[in-house]
């Protein structure tokens, strides 16, 4: 061996011994089982796998960054502050955008040791009387989405139709794309330029185009679509519609979703109505699912992602 592959090996050697010295000895012999187990190699191709296609998406994530403002929010949009809800305390002075799909925790880490953002704002200007900023995402980070794909969805999703209501950038979808084996992808958005921007990374990725499909137009005019879809995507509209068309557009889907397709959420369904104040109506529309995949819980730091919500319509 030379010697440049020594060092190597003896530092990855240094790390797992750090990690397995904080381990009990029943801990340690689990994992030395598994480390002899067949498993162990499987697990290992998985991972390796995951990690492709997450560079993939982060080549996606790069791709868009220079098509959009930083704060990724466009000029075409009508973006708004919440009036109910856990995030109605948002307001101009306390708030910045930053998109949890085109930056993850390493890069926002980066973008404020580089001064590019900022975490606080001050209470009363040049005094250390700072506060937290709410630091909010329009989009879902790469990991909560490999987490749907990958843990909560059933694997074989062969002959399903997966919609993203309300598909902005499209993150949703190329994941859908690239960790799952689902025939239909489709995404519906009201606004042009983000059916644009989707356009756009589906021919320069050379997708699929009979696979994975752009629908410009508000959802509640496409009820078909809604009716024909096994699993339907939503990340909180909050930013997007005001109240009262919120409202509006849970009835539209209570009428629309059919029975035994599956509803996957980034806040659960109890907290979405009850701050919309119609939570009784229907308390008997959806029950919650345990994830269908969870051999690959492994994957995945699972404490940060208990806000993801699968559920099945009765
Ligand atoms: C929070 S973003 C979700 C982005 C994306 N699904 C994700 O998680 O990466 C909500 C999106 O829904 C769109 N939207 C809101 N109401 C809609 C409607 N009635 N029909 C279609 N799109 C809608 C907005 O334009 C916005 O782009």
């Amino acid at each position: 061996m030379i010697d440049e592959e020594k060092d190597i090996i003896s530092n990855a050697q240094s790390r797992i011994l750090d990690l397995f010295a904080e381990l009990d000895d029943k801990e340690l012999k689990t994992l030395e089982q598994w480390l002899g187990s067949k498993k162990y190699r499987k697990d290992l191709e998985n991972k390796k796998s995951i990690i492709r296609s997450d560079k993939l998406l982060q080549k996606i994530g790069d791709t868009i960054k220079e098509m959009v403002p930083f704060e990724a929010e466009l000029p075409s949009e009508n973006i708004m502050l919440p009036t109910v809800g856990d995030q109605a305390d948002c307001n101009q002075v306390n708030t910045r955008h930053v998109d949890e799909f085109l930056y993850d925790e390493e890069q926002v880490d980066e973008l404020v040791k580089d001064g590019k953002l900022s975490r606080h704002y001050c209470l009363d200007c040049n005094s250390q009387n700072i506060k937290e900023l709410n630091l909010i995402s329009h989009s879902m980070s790469r990991v909560q989405l490999q987490y749907i794909f990958k843990v909560l969805l059933p694997k074989d999703l062969e002959d399903k139709q997966i919609l993203d209501v309300g598909s902005r950038f499209g993150g949703i979808l190329y994941s859908a794309y690239y960790f799952t084996n689902a025939s239909n992808i489709i995404g519906i958005e009201m606004n042009k330029e983000c059916c644009e921007i989707q356009e756009k990374i589906i021919k320069q990725f050379g997708m699929d185009k009979n696979r994975i499909k752009i629908v410009h137009s508000d959802v509640t005019d496409k009820d078909d679509l809604v009716k024909k879809s096994n699993i339907c995507i939503m990340n909180c509209f909050d930013f997007f519609i005001p109240t009262e068309d919120h409202k509006k557009l849970w009835y539209f889907f209570k009428k629309h979703l059919t029975k035994g397709s599956y509803i996957v959420l980034n806040r659960s369904i109890a907290d979405t109505l009850t701050a919309l104040d119609m939570f009784e109506e229907f308390i008997d529309w959806l029950s919650i699912c345990r994830p269908f995949q969870l051999e690959n819980e492994i994957f995945f730091d699972v404490e940060d992602l208990h806000e993801i919500f699968l559920y099945v319509v009765n």
